[in-house]
């Protein structure tokens, strides 16, 4: 993918699209094409966690299956937290979204002329539709493809958000602030769409991408927006776990086409565990990989299990499976002849920003799509390759967006700078190392009270010793209006990472704080000291500010006290 040059930037768009994820590209191209959109991103296009995305995307579009069934799967998954009016909307709405893919160019894999369908986890029919294991790559080049084409989206790469910009009455927004190419400038626009992505670089395990840093959540936490149930947090069983190697994902489908989880001595362990094996909820496969490795293990935490393809017939792994043959074989593994070191790693967060099912937060003019939303249809933990369809559906919602474009740019003073922050980054640089594994061992798989208390204390110190250093105070007192002229790019790469260390931190005391509050065990939040599921705590948690509290089930949209579609002048 070429490095896309941004041209000047304009000052002022209707529509400002942080993140060009699955989301992020998809909301850009349905959002009326009279209106000027700019698309921000930190890195290149395509990098995201939709470009990684393997196993697919889930439709109850075969003739022999349901959109209720899918339905039915998904609230059970979710343990009791989805919102089924957002359920609801997304399985009947997937048919539209494919269709839409499909029509665009995306060449999903094909039965005859049928599309072709494989079975995930937790599915209880098969209904996952895929581009070989790269259906998130097939996505993002067709996405890109189309947005490039667009006349009215201006695309900003290598650009990172670092705030909202709100109204001096704090009531809505109006941009946002935008560190890129040596500056930092405000952006107006009347309209904000956080597509972000995920949070996984919080944890020492995961399979995000660098850039999952779970920057809008953070952003929308400092703007005041209401987020919700953070303390959820999804574990894949399969990554792979080989010295000096990335956690790269090994796909569910690969156990959806029959391949056997192992231990050391070659036993099926799952069923231990769960009537329903290898293909039991994700949650409950990562815990019973977690379990077995800490009653088998010397030092569970360097452990792993194997994942055995040789189960499924040679051919259907070349046609099924070849992004996955090629990585493991640069990482010296042969999967038609030995089985795969696994473990569990950081996937998915279904917690964020709380959103009604037109994708609005409760900050007017701010919308979060994506992983970055909460829109209810996750619940407790998300079912396998929900997460594209989620991203598509939602996204599709802001073609019924109606802006008055009444906001004038407005001259930039400019103010060039010229620090020395070395100091301050070295204290930055090491809280930034020590974090993922602070978070991993007491937010990870299996969390304890006593664990998280501890661990909160511990970040709360980081986040006052960092408070008064001189680079976390120049990024906290700047003022709209005002463009900064940078001194070097180096400058600019320090203050991304503060940024992105100052985000991490935000969240990681968010998630726990909400999971020391959930005194029960659910989904993608298993604590040892309450390991049972309890009625009481069939509700969502919410957050804004310091304030934390629970929210019936069902309040959504009367909760974010959002009455219309219709973004006030
Ligand atoms: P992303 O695709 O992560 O995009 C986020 C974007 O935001 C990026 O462009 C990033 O650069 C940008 N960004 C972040 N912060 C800033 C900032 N401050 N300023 C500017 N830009 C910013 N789900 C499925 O349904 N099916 C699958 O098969 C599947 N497989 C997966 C495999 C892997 C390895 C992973 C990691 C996830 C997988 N998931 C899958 C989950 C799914 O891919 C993600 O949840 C989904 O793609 C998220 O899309 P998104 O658009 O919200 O975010
Ligand atoms: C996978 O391919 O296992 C990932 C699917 C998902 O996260 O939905």
């Amino acid at each position: 993918m070429p490095r896309l040059k941004s041209p000047s930037i304009s000052p002022y768009f209707d529509v400002i699209v942080v993140g060009s994820g699955a989301a992020g590209l998809y909301a850009a191209l349905c959002l009326p094409n009279h209106l000027r959109v700019g698309l921000v991103t930190k890195d290149v296009i395509n990098m995201g966690s939709s470009n990684y995305a393997q196993g697919g995307i889930a439709a109850a579009i075969d003739s022999s299956d349901n959109p209720n069934l899918h339905l039915e799967d998904t609230l059970k998954a979710g343990a009791g937290l989805c919102d089924p009016e957002a359920v609801k909307f997304m399985v009947e709405n997937a048919g539209e979204a494919i269709a839409h893919l499909v029509e665009m160019g995306v060449a999903f894999d094909r039965k005859g002329e049928k599309l072709a369908m494989t079975l995930e986890a937790a599915h209880s029919h098969p209904r996952v539709l895929h581009s070989a294991d790269t259906t998130g790559r097939a996505i993002i080049e067709t996405l890109t493809e189309k947005v490039l084409e667009r006349q009215n989206i201006q695309v900003i790469s290598q650009a990172v958000a670092l705030n909202l910009w709100l109204t001096p009455q704090k009531n809505r927004v109006q941009g946002i602030s935008l560190l890129h190419q040596n500056k930092i400038q405000w952006l107006k626009s009347s309209v904000v769409v956080l597509a972000t992505g995920g949070g996984g670089q919080m944890f020492a395990q995961t399979t995000n991408p660098k850039v999952s840093t779970g920057d809008g959540v953070a952003i929308a936490w400092r703007a005041g927006a209401i987020l919700r149930d953070l303390e959820f947090f999804q574990f894949h069983p399969t990554a792979l776990t080989k010295p000096g190697a990335p956690h790269f994902l090994i796909s569910e489908a690969v156990r959806g086409e029959g391949a056997h989880l192992i231990d050391d001595c070659g036993n099926r362990f799952a069923f231990e565990y769960h009537p329903a094996g290898e293909l039991a909820p994700r949650d409950v496969v990562s815990r019973a990989i977690f379990h077995h490795l800490q009653k088998t293990a010397d030092d569970p935490t360097q452990a792993h299990v194997y994942l055995d393809l040789r189960p499924i017939a040679p051919d259907r792994i070349r046609y099924r499976f070849p992004n996955i043959i090629n990585v493991c074989k640069q990482w010296g593994i042969d999967v038609f002849q030995e089985p795969i070191p696994v473990a569990p790693a950081a996937h998915y967060w279904m917690g964020g920003i709380a959103c009604d099912l037109m994708s609005q937060s409760s900050i007017r003019g701010l919308y979060a799509i994506g992983e970055t939303a909460s829109t209810g249809v996750h619940g407790a933990n998300r079912l396998a390759s929900n997460s594209l369809l989620e991203c598509l559906v939602f996204a599709s919602q802001l073609s019924h967006i109606e802006i008055q474009p009444n906001l004038v740019a407005s001259s930039s003073e400019v103010l060039q700078v010229d620090f020395n922050w070395s100091e301050d980054m070295e204290k930055i640089e090491l809280i930034r190392q020590m974090l993922p594994s602070l978070m991993w061992e007491s937010a990870g798989i299996s969390r304890e009270g006593e664990l998280l208390d501890r661990a909160l204390d511990k970040i709360n110190h980081w986040r006052e010793s960092l408070a008064d250093l001189d680079v976390v105070q120049f990024l906290a007192n700047l003022l709209p209006n005002q463009m900064i002229e940078l001194s070097s790019t180096a400058a600019e790469q320090q203050l991304r990472m503060v940024t992105e260390t100052l985000n991490l931190l935000d969240l990681g005391y968010l998630i726990l704080k909400s999971a020391a509050w959930r005194i029960e065990s659910r989904g993608g939040h298993y604590r040892s000291d309450y390991p049972q599921t309890a009625d009481r705590w069939r509700v969502h948690t919410l957050v804004q500010g310091d304030r934390l509290w629970k929210s019936p089930m069902g309040i959504n949209s009367e909760e974010l006290k959002i009455k219309s579609m219709a973004v006030e002048a």
